[in-house]
C-alpha cells in the first residue's frame, strides 16, 4: 500500500526522540496549538477468542439466536477485548502494550464491527501514555480506515487515523492476528 502522506515520514523512533515524557502535572495554558508532533505507529493486535486464556469474549448476542450470516459473526454480538499488541506478527515478539475495549456486530449480515479501543502503551517513555481509536471496522475489506480520536500523556491532543489489515485468521477458533498502522498528531 503507498504512503498516503509524505509528511508523515516520521517513525515511531524518530517520536522517541521529540517525545516529552507523560506527565499528569497541569500543562501550561494556552497550550500552544503549533506543536503539533507528528507519529506513525505501527503494531499488532492478538485477538484470541479461543480458550484458555482468550483475550476477546463475548458478552451479549442476540437472545433469539443467529441469524443468517457471511462473516461467522452476528448482528448485536459484543466483544470485550484486553488484547495484547507486539511489534511483530508472532505473539511473542516484543510487547508493546494492551488494546483494551469492545467491538460489536452492528450490521445486520455481520459484516461491520463497531471497533473502540484505547491502545495502552506499556514500555519505555510511551508507558502509560494510549491512544483512542474509535470507528467502523467492515471486517472483510483489505485495509480499514478508523479515526483516532485523542490520547493521553505522549499523545495528548492525539489526532489522527490508522488503516487496520488482518494479517492472520483462524477460521476454526476466530482467533485473529490485526495489523494497525496509525498516522496521528499530537502535542
Ligand atoms: C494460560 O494462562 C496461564 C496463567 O497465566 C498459563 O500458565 C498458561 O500457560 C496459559 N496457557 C496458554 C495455552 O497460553
Ligand atoms: C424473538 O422472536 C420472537 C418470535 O419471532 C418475537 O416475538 C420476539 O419479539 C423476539 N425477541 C426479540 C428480543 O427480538
Ligand atoms: C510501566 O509503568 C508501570 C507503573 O508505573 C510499572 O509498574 C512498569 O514496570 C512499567 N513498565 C515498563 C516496561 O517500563
Amino acid at each position: 500500500m503507498a504512503n498516503p502522506l509524505p509528511p508523515f515520514a516520521f517513525f515511531f523512533l524518530l517520536c522517541l526522540l521529540l517525545a516529552t515524557p507523560s506527565s499528569t502535572s497541569s500543562p501550561t495554558f494556552p497550550i500552544p496549538i503549533n506543536s503539533d508532533r507528528q507519529s506513525h505507529l505501527q503494531f499488532y493486535i492478538h485477538d484470541k477468542i479461543s480458550s484458555p486464556n482468550a483475550t476477546a469474549i463475548k458478552v451479549a448476542a442476540d437472545p433469539n439466536g443467529s441469524r443468517a450470516s457471511a462473516t461467522g459473526l452476528h448482528f448485536g454480538s459484543i466483544y470485550v477485548i484486553d488484547d495484547p499488541i507486539t511489534e511483530g506478527p508472532d505473539p511473542n515478539s516484543k510487547p508493546l502494550g494492551r488494546a483494551r475495549g469492545f467491538y460489536s456486530v452492528s450490521s445486520t449480515d455481520g459484516s461491520d464491527l463497531y471497533f473502540t479501543v484505547n491502545v495502552i502503551f506499556m514500555y519505555g517513555i510511551y508507558n502509560g501514555s494510549s491512544v483512542a481509536i474509535v470507528g467502523r471496522d467492515p471486517i472483510i475489506e483489505k485495509v480499514r480506515e478508523l479515526p483516532v480520536v485523542g490520547g493521553t500523556g505522549i499523545f495528548r491532543l492525539a489526532r489522527g487515523f490508522a488503516f487496520m489489515k488482518t494479517h492472520a485468521f483462524d477460521t476454526a477458533t476466530g482467533d485473529a492476528v490485526l495489523f494497525l498502522e496509525a498516522y496521528i498528531l499530537h502535542h
